[in-house]
Order: C-alpha cells, then structure tokens, then sequence
C-alpha cells in the first residue's frame, strides 16, 4: 500500500471512535483529510465538528457539515487529528501542516485525542522531525538564541504565516527525550505561542496504518 492508502485506511478506521450525534474534534492535514471525506458518509449521525484550521473548516462545509465555534463547545467525546512523530507514550510532534495552536486548542477540549497515522510517524525519539513552534514575530531572535542553548537549530518557515496570522520556527537537532519536560519548559518562554510537542495534549490512542492494517496502540 501507498503511504496516502495507509492514510485513507486509519481516516477510515477512527469513525469507530465517533459516537452518534457526537460533536466531533476534527484536526488538520492529509490523513486528516481522508476523515473528514470518510465522516461524510454518515454526516447525518453526527451533530457537527470543532475545527482547527481554516482548511479543514473549508473541506467539512464541503462536504455538508456544520462547523461550530470552538467557544460555544465545553467538551467534545473525541478529537482526531494526524501528527508528524509519535512517541512509544503518544507523546507527538505536530504542526507540519502550521495548525498547532488550534490543534492544542480542539484537543483540549476533548475527552479522547484518537491519533491517526502512518507507519511512516512511529518513532522511538521524537525530534527527527523538525519542531514547529508558533512564535509572535519580535520575539524570533531571542527564542532562537534559546532554542540554539539547548543545541538546537531554528529557522523561520519562509512564507508562511498561521490561520492567525504568525510565524512558525521549525526546530532542526533536538532528540526529545523527555517530551512533557521541554514542552513545559518552552511554554515559558516569553513570545512563544504554541510549541508542536503534544505531550501535555498527547494521544489517548493511535490508529497506526500499517501493510499489516491498521494497529491500534492504546496509550
Ligand atoms: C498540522 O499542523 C499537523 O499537526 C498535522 O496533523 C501533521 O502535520 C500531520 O499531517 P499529515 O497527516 O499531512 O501527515
């Protein structure tokens, strides 16, 4: 199978974990894709999605589905959302697709974070994949520096602002070993928005698509 068919599968697979009438956490991205145009097929059953990013919002409407204001939702059953690493513990890497900080927002408000990936995220360490961290622009130099302490190595994403309208640094050379730990820690730092570790906000459980199918890893 193709990387975008093991993708397809665990889209598929994660409408298990919506129950009827729910309002579902939708997140961002191409595996998130395959489950939106998967929850298409029973829109009927479901009361509508909480949406982190203005692509995903724009491709649920498509489709005939209500997208609803995060501030009008107090909880949601699940969120599903894709991530670019995942840890042995759920612990991700997130925000390839530069929709972190809403993606923090969604899954907070959920009871369940059902991660939905390919093979190709499972990974012993997180940090291979560069860090994205959504940064208020005067404060780029500094965090730099910080990020250049810790022997790490960050770069603006040339071109590309946020559905907030902010930058992202993507963080090259960190072997995340204690991901709760440094999340925390970069949470501190002052002009710091939202850093993509996800381990505060990590994975109930993934659907990993692998050419065996799909393996459910709880957490
Ligand atoms: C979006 O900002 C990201 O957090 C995505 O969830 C992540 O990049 C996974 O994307 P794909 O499903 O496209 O690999």
């Amino acid at each position: 199978m193709t990387q975008d068919e093991l993708k397809a599968l665990v889209g598929r697979a994660a409408l298990a974990f919506v129950p009827d009438g729910a309002i579902v956490g939708v997140g961002t991205g191409s595996t998130v894709n395959h489950f939106i145009d998967a929850l298409a097929t029973r829109k009927d059953r479901i009361a509508g999605a909480v949406s982190s990013s203005e692509g995903s919002s724009a491709r649920l409407r498509a489709h005939g589905i209500a997208v609803l204001d995060a501030q009008a939702v107090q909880r949601l059953p699940v969120y599903v959302d894709g991530a670019d690493e995942i840890d042995g513990h759920g612990c991700m890497i997130k925000g390839g697709g530069a929709a972190l900080t809403r993606e923090k927002i969604v899954a907070d408000l959920a009871e369940r974070f059902v991660c939905i990936a390919d093979q190709s995220k499972r990974v012993a360490v997180l940090g291979a994949f560069p860090l994205p961290v959504e940064v208020i622009p005067m404060a780029v130099a500094q965090i730099t520096r910080r990020f250049a302490a810790l022997g790490g190595t960050a770069t603006l994403r040339e071109g590309v602002r946020t559905d907030n309208g902010l930058p992202i640094l993507d963080v090259r050379g960190l072997a995340i070993q204690d991901p709760p730990a440094l999340e925390t820690e970069i949470n501190q730092w002052p002009g710091v928005v939202t850093v993509g570790i996800f381990a505060r906000h990590r994975a109930s459980l993934c659907l990993l698509g692998t050419a065996q199918g799909v393996q459910q890893i709880d957490f």
